[in-house]
């Protein structure tokens, strides 16, 4: 059941001699919009907002965020409580059904994992055309949509229908995950280690990643708590670039592996998803270099210098990320797991101790963000750098999913087509080349 924000009161806008009223919605969190849908046929004005920094491009009952006082909530529930107490499969199912499983929901679900974690034989022929040196996301991608060409889509009047919508949601986050291992295995020119029926999502991952005919793998109860935290701590997060463009290609009617692929494609990017091997790569550069952490800061400030400091900044928290300060916990929880002194994680104390204390960053609010510290428990558990945006990709499944299902069912469907203030050339008439000089 879709659910729309309620009518509060109205603004004026005065533009020359005429005065609009406008719309003021409120959200279930106090949260309110000025509803500017009628604007253009009664002014002819268009808004401009570079980057979306302030419009809401829907109505959207899943996430709550609230960036000012570093509140996340997943369907109402505070993602920490979520982070200490349960797993990630259940989250899955809470995001895109809206409610938390009971007993035989929640083994049902998991039993139909468990039923798609194969891949088709054909699609596993697909890893052995990709180069060497393939960016594992390119794979992910590519195999994404591919699974459209193997599986049925999710009809739109369909997703209603319970078994329907668990089939497609199950199939997709337990083959992203055959997939996400595969592009591993191949990347290091090992045999692919297929699924067990055994093991639950993140422990089979981790069996699928680690362990070899040669090698068996030893699935440290904490590494694989560390891993459902991760993934519950990326599970959703709003209307963020990858989520809007799952969204964005949604609205065109293209089906969810499609929007997926494209979702997939934009969390690649290093100021989004991509961050979490940048910061990585970072803390590697500032280790090489004598572990000095003030060059870097300085070279984040100069603006001359195009350089960021990766894990720092987010759009819409103005404090502490809530998952960054689980995630850094949870790092030190794992590294004393694995029995390894990193020194990454030393020079990153030192650097959010310094950040946070550095008027630049006070003055902009940059604080430290979920990808600060993930990439250092990926490295503990033995996940190489170009794999940790899989790995957010992996989290960010049921989020994409319950959103792309959200955006299917709202009763005010469009397709998303922004409009633009041009500056280009005023018309001007075609000049045949010989006459141009
Ligand atoms: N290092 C140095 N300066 C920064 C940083 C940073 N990491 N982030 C923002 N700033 C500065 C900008 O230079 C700008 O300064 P100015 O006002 O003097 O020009 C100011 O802070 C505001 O930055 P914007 O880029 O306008 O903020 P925006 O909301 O557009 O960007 C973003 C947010 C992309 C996350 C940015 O903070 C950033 O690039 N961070 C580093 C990359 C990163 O960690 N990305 C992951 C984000 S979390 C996620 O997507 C999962």
């Amino acid at each position: 059941m879709f659910t729309t924000a309620a009518k509060i009161g109205t603004a004026e806008l005065r533009y020359g001699d005429k005065t609009l009223t406008l719309p003021v919605l409120e959200g279930t969190e106090g949260e309110r919009a000025i509803d500017i849908r009628t604007l253009r046929d009664e002014t002819g004005l268009t808004t401009l907002d570079y980057g979306f920094k302030n419009t809401a491009s829907c109505q959207s009952s899943i996430t709550y965020l609230d960036g000012e006082h570093g509140i996340l909530r997943y369907r109402g529930y505070p993602v920490e409580e979520l982070a200490a107490k349960s797993r990630f499969v259940e989250v899955a199912y809470l995001l895109v059904h809206g409610k938390l499983p009971d007993r035989g929901e929640r083994d049902r679900f998991s039993a139909l994992l468990t039923r798609h974690s194969m891949l088709h034989e054909d699609m596993t022929q697909f890893f052995k055309n990709y180069p060497e040196h393939a960016h594992p996301m390119a794979i992910l991608s590519a195999m994404v949509v591919s699974l459209s060409t193997f599986y049925p889509e999710l009809a739109r009047e369909r997703l209603h229908e319970e078994e329907e919508l668990d089939v497609t949601t199950t199939r997709l986050l337990s083959k992203l995950r055959t997939i996400a291992a595969f592009s591993y295995k191949k990347s290091i020119g090992e045999p692919f280690v297929y699924p067990r029926h055994d093991l639950k999502y993140c422990a089979n991952f981790l069996n699928m990643m680690f362990s070899s005919p040669v090698r068996p793998y030893e699935i440290k109860p904490e590494v694989e708590r560390a891993m459902n935290v991760l993934l519950i701590l990326h599970a959703d997060h709003e209307q963020n670039c990858s989520t809007s463009t799952v969204r964005l290609v949604g609205s065109a009617k293209v089906n969810l592996y499609a929007s997926v692929a494209a979702g997939i494609c934009a969390l690649w990017g290093p100021l989004h998803g991509g961050a979490n091997q940048e910061v990585l790569e970072m803390l590697e550069g500032i280790l090489k270099s004598g572990g000095d952490v003030k060059r870097v800061m300085e070279r984040a400030k100069d603006k001359k210098d195009p350089f960021r400091l990766y894990g720092f900044g987010h759009r819409v928290y103005k404090t502490y990320d809530p998952r960054a300060r689980v995630i850094k916990q949870t790092c030190k929880d794992v590294l004393a797991a694995v029995k390894t002194q990193d020194p990454l994680l030393a020079i990153a104390l030192e650097l959010e101790e310094r950040v946070l204390q550095d008027d630049y960053f006070l003055e902009r609010r940059l604080y430290p963000n979920v990808d600060f510290y993930s990439g250092i428990i990926y490295r503990a558990i033995g996940i190489p750098a170009n794999m940790f945006t899989v790995m957010f990709a992996i989290g960010r499944l049921p989020g994409w999913i319950a959103q792309w299902k959200e955006s299917q069912e709202d009763p005010e469907f469009k397709i998303q087509r922004p409009r633009q203030v041009y500056t280009g050339p005023r018309e001007q008439h075609y000049v045949p080349i010989s006459m141009r000089d």
